[in-house]
């Protein structure tokens, strides 16, 4: 089965994941072997039943009970065993373990928010103790999304004005993928987000640094960090091309005709309203689709982040 898992599915790294697994493989096989049963059965009576000459006359046959209990009895008893085996897989999966560490998760058009207990913010990164269950508290913030991490077998809805949940516990000290797997979007292919497995330890450290660790940093550079932390890049480009928002090049102090027809020139006071209140006012041609980094960024980053604008002049 190790094997064979390999072979079809990314490696399993939570504790669930074997047990999904199995039922994944048994469901697969079992309908391997039926396909190619059935296939061969077929091949092999028209061969057998073939119209040998011109007088072949097809015998009128009413019915054959034992063969029809047979081919009711042994569908019913293998979809009972699914049913079984994924009710019970189910319910372990929707019952988080009460000593779950819980990290409440944000999803926004086109990013992931997590939120820890310090209160500190991370976009696009979720970070995890290893060994230790951990229950995400979703909810979205305009559409509906979907947190997927197919390395722990896990996937549930984000939906707007809803809480929903998903536990799993990490096994391996790595990285693996997150997806958002409901289509929310132009942008919905780029909703990616990284889940970091630390130890114990790390995870710790991490969370008592993860606020502080850009205190020192220049302010451009700081900004362009930012940036990309937070997925601004995912729609605003920093080379003058087009995405789903206005690219960053030469926006510094340019003059910007509004959707109702205001000019206004980008200075501080409009990129920090754009960060905050991003839908106050939309650039012409542009929908407003941006979701609001109030309470997520600090005075102290969206200065960083303006500063970076000035200098993709
Ligand atoms: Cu969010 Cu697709």
């Amino acid at each position: 089965m190790n094997r064979l898992s390999e072979f079809m599915l990314p490696p399993a790294k939570s504790t669930t994941a074997e047990a999904t697994d199995a039922l994944f493989h048994f469901i697969n096989v079992t309908s391997v072997i039926l396909l190619v049963g059935i296939t061969i059965a077929i091949l092999y009576f028209s061969w057998k039943y073939r119209r040998r000459s011109d007088d072949d006359v097809t015998p009128v046959i009413a019915h054959n009970s034992k063969l029809e209990i047979t081919w009711s009895v042994i569908p019913l008893i293998l979809v009972l065993i699914v049913f079984g085996w994924g009710f019970s897989g189910y319910l372990n999966l929707i019952t988080p373990p009460d000593d779950a560490y819980e990290i409440r998760v944000v999803g926004k058009s086109w990013l992931w928010e997590f939120h820890y207990e310090t209160g500190h913010v991370s976009v696009n990164e979720l970070h995890v103790p290893v060994n230790r269950p951990v229950k995400l508290i979703m909810s979205s913030d305009d559409v509906l999304h979907s947190l997927y991490i197919p390395d722990y077998r896990v996937k549930m809805d984000v939906l707007p004005n809803r809480y929903t949940s998903l536990w799993f516990e990490a096994t391996e000290i790595g990285e693996s993928i997150i997806f958002c797997t409901e289509y929310c979007g132009t942008a919905h292919s780029n909703m990616l987000a990284t889940a970091y497995v630390h130890s114990a330890e790390d995870f710790e450290t991490w969370l008592e640094t993860a606020g502080s660790a850009d205190d020192d940093m220049d302010p451009v550079e700081l900004g362009e960090r930012l940036v990309t932390r937070n997925a601004c890049n995912t729609c605003h480009s920093a080379d003058g091309s087009r995405l789903t928002g206005p690219t960053f090049q030469g926006l510094w102090m340019s003059e910007r005709t509004m959707e109702d027809g205001e000019v206004v020139t980008a200075d501080e006071n409009y990129i920090r309203e754009s960060i905050l209140e991003p839908n106050a006012r939309i650039n012409q041609g542009y929908d407003p689709v941006m979701p609001s980094y109030a309470g997520s960024l600090n005075d102290r980053q969206i200065d960083a982040i303006i500063e970076y604008i000035k200098t993709l002049q």
